[in-house]
Order: structure tokens, then sequence, then C-alpha cells
């Protein structure tokens, strides 16, 4: 297994479309082991292909406090958007930033396993506001597009800086 780059904003290969998975085979469980181990390195509790610069469908979650409960999502499509829930989100591709973003409370949603199997499930809470975020990313969208222009480009100069000052340390 191996730590992948981690793409921040106002990067633009964060906007690519990802594609569907089109066979299951080693290669898509080596990228899957990797955006786990890059996930637990970062602390984060969802990643999705397209934060590592893979333009696949695939996204991997762990909510679990000991971070021993994988949930490995290949090409995961909603179905169904039901209600409405406010949640403070941040990023791993958006450092040090938060924000309250409206998503829906509860959806339907499938998605294939490593070993090929379909699954449906129906879900709300956390779990439902990770699975959109991360669906979100796979279609080139980050939740700080949720936010007014004027806060989002408040943000992207204070990020520029920051990137320019990490770049005069190195
Ligand atoms: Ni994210």
């Amino acid at each position: 297994m191996s730590i992948l780059e981690v793409l921040h904003f106002p990067d633009e290969r964060l906007r690519i479309k990802a594609l569907p998975v089109e066979k299951i085979n080693a290669d898509i469980k080596k990228i899957t082991s990797d955006m786990l181990e890059t996930m637990y390195d970062e602390n984060g509790i969802g990643l999705a292909a397209t934060q590592v610069n893979i333009q696949k469908r695939i996204v991997v979650i762990d909510l679990s406090e000991e971070k021993t409960e994988p949930l490995i999502l290949i090409n995961p499509e909603i179905t169904k958007l039901e209600g409405k829930e406010t949640m403070r989100e941040g990023c791993l591709s958006v450092p040090d930033y938060y924000d309250t973003v409206e998503r829906a409370e509860n959806i339907v949603f499938n998605y294939k396993t490593l070993e090929d199997e379909l699954v449906t499930l129906e879900i709300d809470g956390l779990l439902a506001v990770c699975v959109q975020h991360e669906i979100d990313h796979l279609d080139g969208k980050l939740f700080i597009d949720y936010l007014s222009p004027l806060k989002r480009q408040r943000l992207k100069k204070k990020l520029e800086k920051l990137e320019k000052l990490d770049n005069k340390i190195l």
C-alpha cells in the first residue's frame, strides 16, 4: 500500500468528472487500499478517487472511531433523495475550512462491492451526508460550491496564499 497525494482546491483536476469502473480487477483493488491508507493517514472519514487524481468512480468511507469499518463504494449512484438536513462539512481537498451545507436527509443509493456484488442501501445522518459529498467529488463538485461566490473567492485567495507560504518553506 502507499499514501497518495491529495489534491487541494483550486486545483482544476478536482473538476474532472470520473468515469465508471468497468471491471473490478487487481488494479482497482490496489487503488482502494491506497485510498484507504491515504484517508486514514490524513484523518479523513471519506475520500473520492478524484481527490487523488484518479478519474474513476471509487469512494472510500470509514465513520468508525477505531478506523476499522471501511466502506468501499464502486460506481455509487444515488437513486432517491428525500428531506433536508444541514451539517458542518470539511474536506481533505479544502484544508482547515468548515462550513454548513444543506443536503438531502435520506437517500437511497447503490454501489458495487470489491466482490462485484450490487448493494442497495437506504441511509440517513452522517453517512448520507458523506455519500452525497463524495459522489459530488466524482462529478467534479466541492462542498464549497454551495457557498456564496464571495465566500468562495475569499477562501480561494486565502488558500493560494497558504500554498505559496508552504512552497517557500520547502
Ligand atoms: Ni471532500
